[in-house]
């Protein structure tokens, strides 16, 4: 991957994985009933990935234990973005321990292969674990649990080291489209709100950020899967569709490349906008940096398209932003909000903010105070700034105290609530 890969340092809490339990058509070898239960942890991302986790476990045969305690089989899809993510994993597998089967899918299962891979002393003794599944994965859940496939568990079957394992599921389901689009189409549809993952992965590398390495290099979806299955869901009675990635304004539709007209994401969201029944599109998240002026044009033409927008700025100091790579500064933010504002005047806007990024001072944070005082956001959602594996800004000196963290973040939301006070309520995406 990158450089960073070269950075790990070793994190505090003690696990993992895998025992030395059979895999592959013996994993069910002993399991009298198929009773599923999927918990998720972390963003719609996960959420939408575990809607197709379930109904392809539907229709391999498998059926919904309706809690933990009465499942057979328990998948955690697992995020990792902060610390306090993976504690939470961690616990549960804790609680787990017994005669469950567990699968580990998602973020933090993407990270305990990594740290195999890279050589990290990862203290396997304790995890019962019986399958690990990246982001990338997930897709062939159903079938290697259902043992109709084997191909991806084969190396881990047959040698005993983690490395032949990884190598053999190292295949990337995003980028088998028939597997992706058969998803999609057989997706249940049980209300008039659908969510459909437009882009994977991310080639930002935010200094602070996990998520390029869990979820792997951007990867757009065809453009003609997302349409399809956006018409499909309108004709069963959707109205309104959640378009989901990491970065969704950098979409581009991965056959058109080349071509004159690229498809790219304003392409997509008007073409999505005229199909029939389709009444209200929304999307998450989009970056500052890619939100282009052909964009805002469409936004305030067309209204189809959600006007609450979720636009991430993370910190108000210049000196923050570039230590934290986010390709922006103050200034820019705060005039493509301006360009919006005029152009949409009823658009809301809401942000993420991490507070006591490395290295920043009492003045760098009285930025992002009196950001938020020239933005008046209409909902904020705040963080502790957490040191991740893999990360570029794990190298940074991680030097505001936790108390001093806690006391920014109140300063947040106090700030917030002083602002929403002025303005009234408004309810996120
Ligand atoms: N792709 C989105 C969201 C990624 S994760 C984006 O680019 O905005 C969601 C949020 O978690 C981020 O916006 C950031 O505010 C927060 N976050 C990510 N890594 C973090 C870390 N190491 N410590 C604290 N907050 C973090
Ligand atoms: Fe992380 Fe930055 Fe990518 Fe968002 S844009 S997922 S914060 S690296
Ligand atoms: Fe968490 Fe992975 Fe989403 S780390 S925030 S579940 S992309």
């Amino acid at each position: 991957m990158t450089g960073h890969l070269k950075n790990i340092k070793l994190w505090n809490i003690k696990i993992y994985y895998i025992d030395s339990r059979p895999r592959g058509n013996d994993f069910m070898e002993g399991v009298k009933k198929n009773r599923v239960f999927i918990k998720t942890y972390g963003c719609q991302m996960n959420f939408h990935d575990s809607g197709l986790i379930e109904d392809g476990l539907l229709k391999n045969g498998f059926d919904k234990a309706g809690s933990i305690k009465d499942a057979d089989i328990v998948i955690l899809n697992t995020c990792s973005v902060r610390d306090n993510a993976d504690h939470k994993v961690v616990s549960e597998i804790g609680r787990l321990k017994g005669d469950k089967k567990i699968v580990l899918a998602g973020c933090f299962a993407k990270q305990i292969k990594l740290k195999k891979e890279f050589g990290v002393n990862i203290n396997n003794a304790d995890i019962p674990a019986d399958y690990c599944f990246a982001p990338d994965e997930i897709l062939s859940i159903p079938e290697i649990l259902a043992g109709n496939l084997e191909k991806n568990y084969n190396g881990g079957i047959k040698g005993n080291g983690f490395k032949e394992e990884l190598k053999a599921t190292a295949e990337d389901d995003y980028q088998n489209f028939n597997l992706v689009e058969e998803y999609f189409y057989n997706k249940k549809i049980d209300s008039g709100f659908a969510t459909i993952k437009i882009i994977e992965g991310c080639n930002n590398f935010c200094s602070y950020c996990i998520v390029p390495f869990v979820r792997g290099k951007e990867r757009s979806i065809p453009f003609k899967i997302i349409y399809n299955s956006a018409k499909r869901y309108a004709d069963k009675g959707v109205g309104e569709l959640l378009l989901l990635g990491q970065n969704v304004n950098s979409y581009l539709s991965p056959d058109d490349v080349n071509k004159k007209n690229k498809k790219d994401f304003s392409y997509m969201l008007e073409s999505l906008t005229k199909i029939d029944g389709i009444k209200k599109i929304k999307f998450l998240t989009s970056h500052p940096k890619d939100f282009n002026d052909k964009l805002i044009e469409l936004i305030s033409a067309n209204d189809k398209i959600s006007k609450n927008i979720h636009l991430p700025v993370q910190a108000g100091s210049d000196r923050i932003l570039s230590a934290m790579n986010r390709g922006y500064i103050r200034r820019d933010y705060l005039n493509l909000i301006e360009k919006l504002r005029k152009k949409c005047p009823d658009a809301a806007f809401s942000t993420d903010i991490i507070v006591g990024f490395p290295g920043e001072t009492d003045e760098d944070f009285e930025m992002t105070l009196s950001l938020m005082d020239e933005v008046k956001f209409d909902f904020i959602f705040g963080f502790k700034y957490s040191p991740r594996p893999f990360t570029k800004a794990l190298e940074f000196n991680d030097d505001v105290p936790l108390e001093v963290k806690k006391e920014r973040l109140e300063r947040v939301f106090q700030k917030q609530k002083e602002i929403k006070s002025l303005r009234g309520g408004y309810q996120p995406l």
